[in-house]
């Protein structure tokens, strides 16, 4: 089994991003660790927790880790992902599930120290703890297996402002610390991708399991209307659930390597992800650039999954 820390900002489709880890079998979740972004850090945790109850994996460890991007504040998206992150979905019930101790950047450098070559990163939120881990004990970048995160757009618009996509808004010092690092393999996901991975409602009707079908049809209801009001199709993006399906599946996207940055010190543009396609910049390529997806491929893997 792969090993594998799943870190995330548990909004929506963190959330669902979890789901298809944890389901999958495939995986040793060595822990689920938490950060500030789409909600705030304890609301984060709190979600995770609330999902793995939803799943019956109390022995998963939820890890938390850093409570606001390294130099910015904090900046929510309660306008997406709903008050309670997760669109509303398990809003009055009880956790029994609660964070395990430790701090987020600790655990991935001890379990990277402890595991050389064989840990997988899936990042779906703001970089901040990767960047954390990375200032405090570089030889990780050379020891870890792979990096796989959500975010930026390197051919598209931004999706909170009109360059950058919201995980590389919210912290993009984190992001240019993880790019720069020198990782021996690092995945980055895009909106470019991302995007063309539409949940609707003929997906959620497959899903056998009533508990999770209902669950993933309540908490990414408002979030389906908003996509609706503005695209006129009712449905939404996985785009974390795909950072994590490329873990398990990686002939889902096609990647491409170049040198990639991003913008830390613009009024209009920070966060903006910037690809030198044409290595303009004459710059050794620093990650593998997802520019294509199977979407019909991920939902047959996303339902087989849901489904075993
Ligand atoms: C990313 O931002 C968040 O709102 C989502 O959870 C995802 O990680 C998409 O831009
Ligand atoms: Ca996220």
């Amino acid at each position: 089994k792969k090993k594998m820390i799943l870190d995330v900002d548990t909004g929506i489709d963190d959330a669902i991003g979890i789901i298809l880890a944890v389901k999958s079998r495939q995986l040793d979740i060595l822990a689920v660790t938490t950060v500030n972004g789409n909600v705030s850090l304890d609301t984060a945790t709190l979600n995770t927790c609330k999902i793995l109850d939803l799943l019956n994996e109390q022995d998963i460890s939820v890890i938390k880790g850093a409570d606001s991007p390294i130099i910015r504040s904090p900046f929510f998206e309660h306008r997406i992902h709903g008050e309670d992150g997760i669109g509303g979905a398990l809003k009055d019930v009880p956790v029994k599930k609660q964070p395990d101790d430790g701090f987020a950047s600790d655990f991935i450098i001890n379990s990277i120290l402890n595991f050389p070559g064989e840990v997988t990163l899936v990042m779906t939120g703001p970089l901040t703890n990767l960047a954390l881990a990375v200032k405090k004990c570089p030889q990780i970048t050379k020891l870890v297996k792979e990096v796989i995160f959500m975010g930026g757009v390197i051919k598209g618009v931004g999706n909170v402002t009109p360059t950058s996509e919201y995980n590389t808004y919210v912290d993009p010092e984190a992001a240019k610390i993880v790019l720069q690092a020198g990782f021996a393999s690092i995945t980055q996901v895009g909106l470019d991708v991302t995007r063309k991975v539409l949940l609707g409602e003929g997906h959620i009707q497959l899903i056998q399991n009533h508990e999770l079908a209902d669950y993933i049809r309540q908490s990414t209801s408002d979030y389906r209307k908003r996509y609706f009001e503005r695209n006129g199709i009712w449905a939404c993006a996985m785009h974390d659930p795909l950072a994590v399906a490329i873990a398990l599946q990686e002939d889902l996207v096609t990647r491409e390597e170049y040198y990639v940055d991003v913008e830390t010190k613009s009024e209009l543009c920070d966060g903006q992800m910037v690809c030198d396609f044409q290595n303009r910049l004459m710059k050794q390529p620093n990650a593998h650039v997802c520019l294509d997806v199977d979407a019909e491929a991920f939902f047959d893997l996303f339902i087989r999954i849901i489904n075993s």
